[in-house]
C-alpha cells in the first residue's frame, strides 16, 4: 500500500510528557512550551488535562495553563477530560476539544481512573453528549491495546469492540494507544486489522510510547496499514502516572526526522519542535530521550 502524502500529528508533550515529570514544572515554563510548539507549526496541541488534581498533580494548573497561552488560527488546543466536571471545567477555560480516555484492559482502567471499563464508557457517553451540545469535538483515547503492565496480553477483539463503541458515541478518531512501549510491528497490523472492520482507518491514530525503542518501527507499520495520525511529545517528555515502566511518547523529532525523510508532509518544523526541546530540557532534571535531539544538541556542541 501507497503510504500517506500527509500525516497529522497530535502534540502531547505538554500534557502526556509533562504529568509524569517528577519536577514541578511552573505555568509560565508551560506556557512557553505550547506556544513554541505552536510556533513549530504544530495544529493540534494537548495543553494540560482537566483530571482531579489529588490524582495528578502536575496538571492542577489546566486552568491557567489555558488562559496564558495565546491561541493561533488554525491551531486545536486540547485537553483530557475523564467526567463531567472535567468537561465544565474545559468549556470554562476555552479549549477546541476535548479527549476522553478509556482502557482495554479492566485493572488499567481501575489504577487510571478508579472506575471499571463499563462505568468509564457510560461517564464518556455524557461527557460525548454534553460536548456535542456545546459544539465540542471528542477524541477517544483507548490504553492497553497492545498490551496491559498488570494483565499482560489484550484480545485484539477487545481493542476492536472497545474502539467501535468509543466512535459509536460520537468521537471523531481513537488513538490506540501502547501506554507501556511493548508492541512490534507485527502486532501493530493485528490489531489494526481486527479494529478496521468496525471503524474505518481515518477514524483511527496511534499513540506510541517509546519503552522499548519500537516506536518509529510501530510508525511505519502503522503507515503501511494506512494510519495518517500519530501523537508524540516534544524531546520524548512523556508517561503515564499509573503505568509502572511506561517512559516517554514517541518523540516529536524522531517522528517528523522520519517523515520529513519519506517525503510526507506535516507542516511541522524539525528546527521549531528542537527550539521548544531545549528550552523545557533544563526544567525537567534529565536529558530528553529523543534520538533526533540528541543529534542535535551533539552537533551544536561540537561546532559542527
Ligand atoms: P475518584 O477519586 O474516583 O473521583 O477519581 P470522585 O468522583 O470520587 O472525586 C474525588 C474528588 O475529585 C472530588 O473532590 C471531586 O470533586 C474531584 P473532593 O470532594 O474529594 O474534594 N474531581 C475532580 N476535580 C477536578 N477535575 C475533575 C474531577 N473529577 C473529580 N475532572 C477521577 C476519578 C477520574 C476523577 C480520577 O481518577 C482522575 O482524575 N484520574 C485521572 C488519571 C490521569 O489523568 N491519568 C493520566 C492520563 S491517561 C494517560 O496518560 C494515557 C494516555 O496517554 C494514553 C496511553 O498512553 O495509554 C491518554
Ligand atoms: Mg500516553
Amino acid at each position: 500500500m501507497a503510504l500517506p502524502a500527509r500525516v497529522r500529528i497530535v502534540e502531547v508533550g505538554p500534557r502526556d510528557g509533562l504529568q509524569n515529570e517528577s519536577v514541578r514544572v511552573a505555568t509560565p515554563d508551560k506556557i512557553r512550551l505550547v506556544d513554541r510548539l505552536a510556533d513549530a507549526g504544530h495544529t493540534h496541541i494537548e495543553v494540560s488535562a482537566f483530571v482531579s488534581p489529588r490524582w495528578v498533580p502536575q496538571m492542577d494548573d489546566a486552568e491557567a495553563v489555558f488562559s496564558g497561552i495565546t491561541r493561533r488560527p488554525g491551531v486545536r488546543y486540547t485537553a483530557l477530560v475523564p467526567n463531567r466536571t472535567g468537561l465544565d471545567r474545559a468549556l470554562g477555560a476555552g479549549v477546541s476539544e476535548v479527549a476522553v480516555f478509556a482502557a482495554a484492559s479492566e485493572t488499567f482502567s481501575q489504577r487510571n481512573i478508579n472506575a471499571s471499563i463499563e462505568a468509564s464508557l457510560a461517564t464518556y457517553a455524557e461527557v460525548c453528549s454534553a460536548a456535542a451540545a456545546a459544539g465540542l469535538p471528542v477524541r477517544g483515547y483507548l490504553s492497553t491495546c497492545f498490551g496491559c503492565p498488570f494483565e499482560g496480553p489484550v484480545p485484539p477483539a477487545r481493542v476492536a469492540e472497545l474502539a467501535a463503541r468509543l466512535v459509536g458515541m460520537g468521537v471523531y478518531e481513537v488513538a490506540l494507544s501502547d501506554t507501556i512501549g511493548v508492541a512490534h510491528p507485527a502486532q501493530i497490523r493485528e490489531v489494526l486489522e481486527a479494529t478496521q472492520p468496525g471503524v474505518p482507518v481515518e477514524k483511527l491514530a496511534l499513540h506510541l510510547h517509546d519503552t522499548r525503542g519500537t516506536a518509529l518501527v510501530n510508525v511505519y507499520a502503522g503507515l503501511l496499514d494506512g494510519i495518517a495520525t500519530f501523537d508524540s511529545s516534544a524531546g520524548g517528555l512523556g508517561g503515564c502516572p499509573y503505568a509502572p515502566g511506561a517512559s516517554g511518547n514517541l518523540a516529536t523529532e524522531d517522528l517528523v526526522y522520519l517523515l520529513d525523510g519519506l517525503g510526507i508532509e506535516t507542516g511541522v518544523q524539525l528546527d521549531g519542535v528542537l527550539t521548544a526541546s531545549r528550552g523545557i530540557e533544563p526544567l525537567i532534571g534529565h536529558d530528553l530521550p529523543s534520538r533526533v535531539y540528541q543529534a542535535a544538541r551533539a552537533r551544536a556542541a561540537s561546532g559542527r
